[in-house]
């Protein structure tokens, strides 16, 4: 069954904000930081009403959504549409086939996102229900970075500069910074719960250039789900979000009544990048029932004792990993595995035979500054950043790619992008050009062209031309099974990768220094974007596209543009 889910009008507009000791103007969706909530049921029809109030340029992404057959309103700007510009409108109209979980959306488009953000939760059908307990209470915890200085501004600088952004301000819970900021002693999110009731938490990393990993004092939390796909459910004391990541955990409030810090913290395994090394916290809060715990005598005066002045108003802080700590993220991503192959929700269809083989060499590079003046040479060695794919640095057409596919244009793209780097060499300790020290990419908009149905297999391997990182690889109108990942060179007679039960996301945290293996079907014709979901790295280039052509058969072939598409 087909149901309408009508929210709109949906204007972007710009908002004062006062945080940290500072009154800032940001862009906002019906002025809200974070944006609305949009709740919406499996195979439901989503139709979104963009006005963009503001004097930028705009485009919404509906982040894991699969877009299936509906490539135009993916929203990355000049990828699948043209910006909404001021004044204007766009209706995104889609359906959420076959999908249900957390996710969200966010603008597509320069910095934007980093205020223009807002989950998007899909409940399973009516009647239908989760393939673990049913919480008690549902919380969303939207995970960000927050700015003092105007993102736009920030974000000319660091392009003119040819260096690295410096980092954010705070890192905030639902767009609060917690206690331990300046000015913020009550700009604190909290979660009140009760004793022994189980809370299920969706936890969404929104965050503009930082991974985060996530915890909660003296509670273990239970993964049920990672992307809007579910999991086995297993035990950790720590998440590590990537952004453009999502979890659903469950939590059970099985501590002495009292306050509880749930934590977010860098994870920065590069070296000599700037950020910010400060957690945030926000307050897991136990409301003691009007019974207090009088179940049996021992339980009552422990529960007295925990409930002590000092322990309610000091919270414990949760242990968390160290910012470098990539091991524990190893460990951590390892344990993420679909639910039984066997199960209705999640039936496992792993491609066995791979059609279309990719070996994406992915990492950042360095221009040799064409500028006299040393502020514009900002990057590593006097020069100007940039990241690549394959030694190609994206470079976003005048137009957009599925425009310029659906109608002929030419000129605007090719569809060479290669399917493995110019050559094999050492990644993660070498540059890729002949000469030790050329770390330039070339620029390119080149797409990858896969045939209707087709299966791909992508081997992603983070290079060392200028340092290693964690970069998290988002692929839009797929999810795709994640086979593996480990630590060097990729090595195919080393390296294990799970066919039975990988997970199916939309997004992976390719390991510093590192590979990932991931599959997917190309049954969703259209024009679709993969980059880094660190915004300053596709800033700098670091993605590409792929076109999938349409297919002989039915609902095999992209429908026309809507009446009412952006034009450029
Ligand atoms: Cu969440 Cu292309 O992005």
């Amino acid at each position: 069954m087909e149901l309408f889910l009508m929210l709109g009008p949906m204007p972007v507009q710009t908002t004062s904000i006062t945080k940290l000791c500072k009154t800032s103007t940001i862009v906002t969706v019906n002025g809200m930081y974070p944006g609305p909530t949009i709740y919406a049921r499996e195979d439901d029809r989503v139709i979104v009403k963009v006005t963009n109030l503001t004097p930028y340029n705009l485009s919404i992404h509906w982040h894991g959504v699969r877009q299936r057959l509906t490539c135009w309103f993916d929203g990355p700007a000049y990828i699948t549409q043209c910006p909404i510009q001021a004044g204007q409108s766009f209706t995104y109209k889609f359906t959420l086939l076959n999908q249900r979980g957390t996710l969200f959306w966010h603008a597509h488009i320069s910095w934007l996102r980093a205020t223009v953000h807002g989950p998007l939760i899909i409940y399973p059908k009516q009647g239908g229900s989760y393939p673990f307990q049913t919480p008690f209470q549902e919380h969303v915890i939207v995970l960000g970075e927050y700015w003092l200085q105007d993102i736009q501004e920030l974000e000319k600088h660091v392009k003119d500069s040819g260096g690295a952004p410096p980092g954010s301000d705070a890192y905030i819970f639902n767009g609060h910074p917690g206690p331990l900021h300046n000015c913020s002693k009550s700009d604190v999110y909290s979660v009140d719960v009760t004793k022994r009731k189980t809370y299920l938490l969706r936890i969404i990393n929104t965050a503009l250039n930082m991974e985060h990993f996530f915890g909660v004092a003296n509670h273990s939390m239970t993964v049920v789900e990672a992307d809007g796909e579910y999991t086995k459910p297993f035990n950790t004391s720590f998440l590590m979000l990537t952004p453009g990541q999502t979890y659903n955990v469950l939590i059970t409030a099985d501590q002495p009544n009292g306050k509880y810090y749930m934590a977010m913290a860098p994870y920065m395994p590069a070296k000599r990048v700037p950020f910010l090394n400060k957690t945030s916290y926000a307050i897991l809060n136990y409301i003691e029932s009007s019974k207090l715990d009088s179940l049996s005598p021992i339980e009552s005066n422990m529960s007295v004792q925990k409930s002590s002045p000092e322990r309610s108003l000091v919270p414990y802080k949760p242990i968390l990993p160290c910012v470098n700590d990539s091991d524990s993220v190893q460990a951590f991503t390892g344990q993420i595995r679909s639910l039984h192959p066997n199960e209705h929700w999640s039936p496992i269809d792993v491609p066995l035979k791979i059609d279309k083989s990719l070996f994406f060499a992915i990492g950042l590079n360095v221009f040799s500054c064409s500028s006299s003046d040393p502020d514009k040479c900002q990057g590593p060695n006097g020069g100007v950043f940039a990241a690549s794919v394959n030694n190609i640095t994206f470079k976003r057409p005048m137009v957009s790619l599925l425009n310029a596919y659906y109608n002929n244009l030419e000129g605007y793209y090719t569809a060479d992008f290669p399917d493995k780097p110019e050559k094999m060499y050492d990644f993660v300790n070498e540059a890729p050009n002949n000469i030790g020290v050329d770390t330039q990419p070339v620029i390119g908009t080149q797409v990858s062209v896969l045939e209707y149905g087709w299966t791909v297999q992508v081997i992603f391997q983070d290079t060392g031309t200028i340092g290693t990182e964690n970069h998290p690889i988002h692929l839009h109108g797929f999810s795709f099974y994640l086979l593996g990942s480990g630590i060097g060179n990729f090595n195919s007679t080393t390296a294990a990768l799970n066919l039975y039960d990988p997970p199916y996301r939309n997004t992976v945290g390719v390991p510093a220094a590192g590979w990932a293996v991931i599959r997917f079907r190309a049954d969703n014709p259209g024009v679709w974007f993969m980059h880094c979901h660190l915004e300053v790295h596709t800033t700098w280039g670091l993605s590409m596209a792929f076109l999938v052509k349409d297919g002989k058969g039915k609902m095999q072939t992209l429908p026309p543009p809507p009446p009412d598409h952006p034009f450029c």
